[in-house]
């Protein structure tokens, strides 16, 4: 039946995009709107004494200066979360300082401009203490999180049996990164009779209702939040943070709606950052390669007020068949804001440290590294004995390394060249878990044949209006234009939040389900209907295409049956979510990543030259947008190989990298185009629409294909990201030859 499912349709929000006909959450036009802007703190750690805001008060067009002077109240502590995904808050409701540039104070004027001065003319008296800056100081007092559901910061599987004739004990090193969608942080909140109104730049509008809803003491039906756009989440969208509840507070106190939009820098401390990770990996295998001890210890720092766990070591617990698997998770305060999810959270630097590991090791046994993999290749999941629902990681490697032509790759370092730069070839694994959450979905037919599907969900970039017009066309049996998919409301039917790669697999199946329901409805009502051509026709052999219910020769369209029957609609609502599944099986995304780059052997400069990936996701349900979520992800992938890196100041504690002039990303001239392969997958086990997520897949695994590649380029083995010219300069293996 699927006709559009698969296909490359082009985005069907596309037009609205490039014509600025999308609106984003900061650009709802609402009437006598005021706006606000931050004050942060300039120390990393204190107490506000006092706010002196006389001037700013005095200042043209100032409404407002709200601060721990002036504080606004709240329903309940900032400090009490509901859910895994919540944050502690910086809302003024006490007078500690935790971190450098916390809100401190909020400036609401007649305009931006108004705002930001007057923000400047707010003088804030502090009683300073000493920060906790240095990491590695703060290792010995790493401890261990508190256990996520399903996710002990310990395991433990097998034993060690066998002799090893090698091992690998090596320490691997992130460092802090922030996430820098192209769209800041931004809400607009306006109260009206029926509550609280909020557009707010969110991956999760139903979990940033429930948020709002607690902290200002109001029932959710009272909260209504839409998110129609959003310009790039990444992770730092998953949470309600302090700005957005300031921006309601303050909306509220004035009796007026209130924007407030972050600057680019105001976004390097508040709203979440990738943590950095120490990780070491302990490897060791016998002569023919086979895993005896795969050991991945990591510990990532998390704020001084709140736990928040990178879970590096996931990777570990799935990826490779060894005698003994061991993993640990632990935690180090530093005085920095909280971090949280950035793509792929845990999987993204785990997979760095885990797959760097099994290069190092397939040199030291002088294996090829595919070879190494296939070796260990783990047919079942290795930590729960769990079958996988589908797994073709044997078919990626196989395909991958022929597109590359990795067979023509030789293996010693140093050994391949074009003309003066020295080329290195390097391949990593790519996986990622499949998520699901419980999600709903409404749609109806409408006099004229077409469509209305609606749910509530949000789309980050990633496609999600597109592949649910899809999905809705298909299993109505309507061509996608025929068919308006809505979503970005919480007035809409409630779905999860959009991380951890579970949009497509969560909406998707109630979409599905919804439009699978109204089309039986359809059919039922015609098979029943005595003036209908298909009365009495058996219902489940009726199929429908182009909007034409069709038994053989007997037809009748959606239109025609609800003109006659005189229906101003038809509708139907459907729920799916998970079931057992996981019960039964582990349930990943696989994929292997292939890279060459060009090492200049005077500069040091890296350049990726060619990009290889194949990867098993389920169904493709859009070809051409699931080919542009792998390549986000490899871009990703390639800056934080070789580019991204916030730099924390020792002294004031303050992320000194602040803006993308010092916060380097790849551009255009940086990344080839990659080759891209999905390999046909079916899997009945995941969902109903046998979707397995692809949003964070194409960034696992690629930091290190990219040192695998510099290594063998160079001989150099860089462990410590990014893999920026000094450190293939300075003293270390290979530094005389480079
Ligand atoms: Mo993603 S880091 O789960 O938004």
């Amino acid at each position: 039946m699927a006709t559009s499912v698969g296909t490359a349709l082009d985005r069907v929000d596309g037009r609205a995009k490039v014509t600025g006909a999308a609106r984003y959450s900061a650009e709802f036009p609402e009437e006598h709107l005021a706006f606000a802007a931050l004050v942060e703190s300039s120390i990393g750690k204190g107490t506000v004494r006092s706010v002196d805001d006389r001037d700013a008060r005095r200042a043209p067009g100032v409404l407002a200066v709200f601060s721990p002077d002036r504080p606004m109240a709240l329903a309940i502590p900032a400090d009490k979360k509901q859910n895994p995904q919540d944050r502690i808050l910086q809302v003024f409701q006490g007078r500690e300082v935790e971190y450098q540039r916390q809100p401190v104070a909020l400036v609401v004027a007649e305009t931006l401009e108004q705002a930001t001065f007057a923000a400047a003319l707010v003088r804030v008296n502090y009683s300073p203490s000493k920060p906790v800056t240095d990491f590695d100081a703060q290792l010995s007092n790493a401890y261990a999180p508190t256990p996520a559901e399903g996710r002990p910061s310990q395991s433990r599987s097998g034993e060690p049996r066998s002799t090893p004739a090698t091992t690998l004990n090596a320490t691997y090193t992130t460092p802090f990164e922030h996430h820098n969608p192209m769209e800041p942080h931004a809400t607009i909140a306006a109260w009206g009779p029926d509550g609280l109104l909020v557009y707010d730049t969110t991956q999760g509008i139903f979990n940033d209702r429930k948020r709002l809803a607690a902290l200002l003491g109001l029932p959710p039906e009272k909260v209504r939040v839409v998110t129609k756009f959003l310009g790039g989440g990444f992770g730092c969208k998953g949470s309600t943070w302090s700005h957005t509840v300031l921006a309601a507070l303050a909306a509220r106190e004035l009796k007026r709606p209130v924007k407030l939009v972050l600057e680019r820098t105001q976004m390097f401390s508040k709203v979440g950052h990738r943590a950095n990770t120490r990780q070491r990996v302990v490897a060791s295998a016998q002569r023919d390669g086979s895993l005896v001890l795969l050991r991945h210890e990591s510990v990532n720092s998390t704020s001084e007020f709140e736990d928040f766990s990178e879970p590096c070591t996931s990777v570990t617990r799935m990826l490779y068949q060894s005698e003994c698997l061991e993993t640990e998770q632990r935690l180090v305060r530093l005085s920095t804001g909280t971090p949280t999810f950035m793509r792929a959270p845990g999987q993204a630097s785990g997979s760095f440290a885990l797959e760097s590991a099994m290069d190092e090791l397939a040199f030291s046994l002088k294996m090829d590294p595919i070879e190494l993999r296939l070796k260990n290749y783990a047919e079942r999941d290795p930590s729960s004995g769990k079958p996988f629902s589908s797994k073709a990681l044997r078919e990626c490697y196989r395909v991958g390394a022929e597109r590359f032509g990795w067979a023509r790759r030789s293996p010693e370092p140093r050994s391949m060249r074009d003309g003066r730069l020295l080329v290195g070839w390097g391949m990593a694994t790519a996986a990622y878990p499949v998520n699901r959450g419980q999600a709903s979905a409404r749609a109806r037919l409408l006099p004229d044949g077409t469509a209305e599907v609606v749910s509530g969900s949000q789309d980050i970039g990633t496609g999600t209006y597109t592949v649910m017009t899809q999905l809705a066309a298909d299993a109505l049996g309507l061509p996608v234009s025929q068919v308006r998919f809505d979503l970005g409301d919480t007035l809409m039917p409630e779905t999860p939040g959009s991380g951890g790669s579970q949009t497509a697999a969560s909406v998707g199946s109630a979409v599905r389900k919804v439009g699978d329901a109204l089309r039986s409805k359809a059919i039922a009502l015609a098979v029943a209907d005595a003036d209908s051509p298909l009365h009495g026709a058996d219902p489940s052999r009726v199929v429908v295409s182009n909007g034409t219910m069709a038994l053989e020769a007997k037809h009748e369209t959606y239109a025609a049956l609800l003109a006659r029957r005189r229906l101003p609609e038809l509708s139907a609502e459907a729920q799916a979510g998970p079931g057992k599944e996981k019960e039964s099986y582990a349930m990943h995304s696989f994929g292997a990543q292939f890279v060459e780059v060009r090492v200049d052997p005077d500069t040091c400069e890296v350049r990726v030259a060619r990009w290889v990936g194949a990867y098993g996701v389920g169904q493709v349900l859009n070809a051409k947008t699931a080919r542009s979520q792998l390549m986000g992800g490899i871009v990703f992938g390639l800056g934080m190989a070789l580019m991204e890196r916030t730099v924390l100041d020792q002294r004031t504690a303050r992320f000194m990298t602040q803006d993308l002039a010092d916060y380097h990303v790849p551009v255009n001239l940086d990344v080839p185009t990659p080759d891209i392969t999905f390999i046909a997958e079916t899997d009945h086990v995941v969902n109903e629409i046998g979707v397995k997520g692809i949003g964070e897949l194409g960034i696992t695994g690629a930091a290190a294909a990219v040192a695998n590649a510099v290594f063998h380029a160079t001989g150099r083995r860089v462990r410590d990201l990014p893999i920026t010219p000094d450190k293939l300069l300075g003293p270390g293996p290979g530094a005389a030859a480079l």
